[in-house]
C-alpha cells in the first residue's frame, strides 16, 4: 500500500505516538479532577502538550492553547463566539465547509458575508480586502492552505490588513499545522485553529485553538471543569473556559508524542521533505497526456498537496482504480470544499488529490507517477478510439 492521503488524516506516525498513547492508557486519570497520582500524571501530560503546541505555534502563554475534538469544533467556537448579528465577515472561496458552514449559519442570523473569489489557479487577490471592507467588518476568516489546491496564503500580509483596521483574523491551519512553520503572535493572528490528526501526526479526536493575549471567546459548550463547581456559570479562566467536560487525554498524549518528534525534527525539515516529494510528483505527472493539475504549482511555499484529473474521467473512478490496481490511497470527490471546486470547474467531475507525508519515499512517488501515467495513456488510447 502507498498512502498518499495525509491531507485527510495522517497514517504514518513516529513511534512516539503509539508509545505515548500506551503509556497514557496505563497511567492517566482524569486531569484536574483530584490530587492522586493518576490525575496528576494526566494534568502534567496535558499541560506539557499545551507547552509543546505553544512552542510550535509561537504562543507565549500555554494556557491560551485550548484543546477541542477537532479543527471544526475550534472554528465553530471562534466563529460562534466572536461574530455577532450585524457584523460583516470576509472569507474566501478556498475555504473548507468547516469555515463556510459556521459562517453560513451566522449569515442566516444576520451576519453579512463577503466571499473573495479566486483565479483559475485558485489564488485569492488579498489586495482586494480594502474594497471588501465595511464599517461593520469584524473579522477575516481564512484557511492557511487550501485542502484542494495546496495553495498557501500570506498570513502576515492579511494580518497587517486586519490589524490596521482593528479586525479579527481567524485562521484555519488544518492543512499547515506541523507542515509549514507558523508563528501566531509574530504573524498577528487572533485565533489559530488546528487539528491534531493531519500534519501534527496525532490521533483523530484531537485539535484545538490558540488565542492571542487578551482575546476572550465565550464558550460554545459549558459544563464540568473541575473548578468552581458551585458556580452556576462556567469558569472564565483559560484554558478551562473553553474546555468543558473531560478532555481526550489519551489522544492528547499521542499528540504530545507526535509533537516531540516534530519539535525535534523541526517543521522546516519536515516541510522540505514533503515539499520535495510533492514537487517530484507534480513534475512527473504534469506533462502526461490529458492530465490537468490544479493550483499554483510554481508558488515557492505550498502545502504538500497535488490535485489532478485525467481527461474527463470521473475522479472517484480514478481514485478507486488507483487503490484497486496499484494500492495507492488518495482522496477524490468534493473534499468538503464546494466553492473551490466550482472555481476550478471541477464540481461535476471532482478531482483526485494526492497528499504527502515526510514518511513517504521517492520510490513511492515514482510508483504513483507510473500509475497515473498508465491511466493517462489508457485514457488517451480510449479518446483516439472514439475519434477514429
Ligand atoms: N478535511 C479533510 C480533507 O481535506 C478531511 O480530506
Amino acid at each position: 500500500m502507498i498512502y498518499l492521503d495525509s491531507a485527510a488524516t495522517a497514517f504514518h506516525r513516529p513511534p512516539q505516538v503509539e508509545q505515548a498513547i500506551c503509556r497514557a492508557l496505563h497511567t492517566i486519570g482524569n486531569a484536574g479532577r483530584g490530587a492522586h497520582a493518576p490525575t496528576l500524571v494526566a494534568s502534567r501530560m496535558i499541560y506539557e502538550t499545551r507547552e509543546k503546541l505553544a512552542v510550535l505555534f509561537g504562543v507565549s502563554d500555554p494556557a491560551r492553547v485550548i484543546f477541542t475534538a477537532n479543527v471544526t469544533q475550534a472554528l465553530n467556537t471562534a466563529i460562534e463566539g466572536l461574530i455577532r448579528p450585524g457584523d460583516h465577515v470576509i472569507t474566501t472561496v478556498c475555504e473548507h465547509n468547516s469555515v463556510l458552514r459556521p459562517l453560513y449559519r451566522k449569515e442566516a442570523s444576520g451576519t453579512a458575508l463577503t466571499i473573495l473569489p479566486a483565479d483559475e489557479l485558485g489564488r485569492v487577490d488579498f489586495g482586494t480586502l480594502n474594497t471588501a471592507l465595511r464599517p461593520n467588518t469584524r473579522a477575516v476568516v481564512v484557511g492557511h492552505a487550501s485542502n484542494l489546491t495546496g495553495n498557501v496564503v500570506d498570513l502576515e500580509a492579511i494580518a497587517s490588513f486586519t490589524q490596521s483596521h482593528g479586525l479579527l483574523l481567524i485562521v484555519d491551519a488544518a492543512q499547515t499545522g506541523g507542515t509549514i512553520p507558523i508563528s501566531m503572535e509574530r504573524s498577528g493572528i487572533d485565533v489559530l485553529c488546528f487539528t491534531g490528526h493531519k500534519g501534527l501526526m496525532g490521533p483523530q479526536g484531537t485539535g484545538g485553538m490558540c488565542l492571542r493575549p487578551g482575546l476572550v471567546i465565550p464558550p460554545l459548550t459549558v459544563g464540568g471543569s473541575g473548578i468552581h463547581s458551585f458556580s452556576r456559570t462556567h469558569p472564565s479562566v483559560l484554558p478551562e473556559a473553553l474546555e468543558a467536560g473531560t478532555l481526550n487525554g489519551h489522544g492528547i498524549a499521542g499528540l504530545g508524542g507526535a509533537l516531540d518528534y516534530i519539535l525535534e525534527t523541526g517543521v522546516d525539515s519536515i516541510h522540505r521533505i514533503e515539499d520535495h516529494l510533492a514537487r517530484q510528483f507534480a513534475a512527473g505527472v504534469r506533462e502526461l497526456p490529458g492530465v490537468t493539475l490544479y493550483g499554483d504549482l510554481e508558488a515557492p511555499v505550498r502545502a504538500p498537496i497535488v490535485t489532478l484529473n485525467i481527461g474527463s474521467a470521473d475522479a472517484a473512478e480514478v481514485s478507486d482504480r488507483l487503490w484497486e490496481e496499484a494500492g495507492i490511497c488518495v482522496r477524490a470527490g468534493a473534499h468538503c470544499a464546494p466553492l473551490m471546486h466550482q472555481t476550478l470547474g471541477t464540481a461535476e467531475q471532482g478531482a483526485v488529490r494526492f497528499s504527502f507525508s515526510c514518511f513517504n519515499t521517492e520510490e513511492e512517488i515514482d510508483l504513483a507517477i507510473q500509475a497515473v501515467s498508465d491511466m493517462a495513456s489508457e485514457n488517451c488510447d480510449g479518446l483516439s478510439e472514439q475519434i477514429r
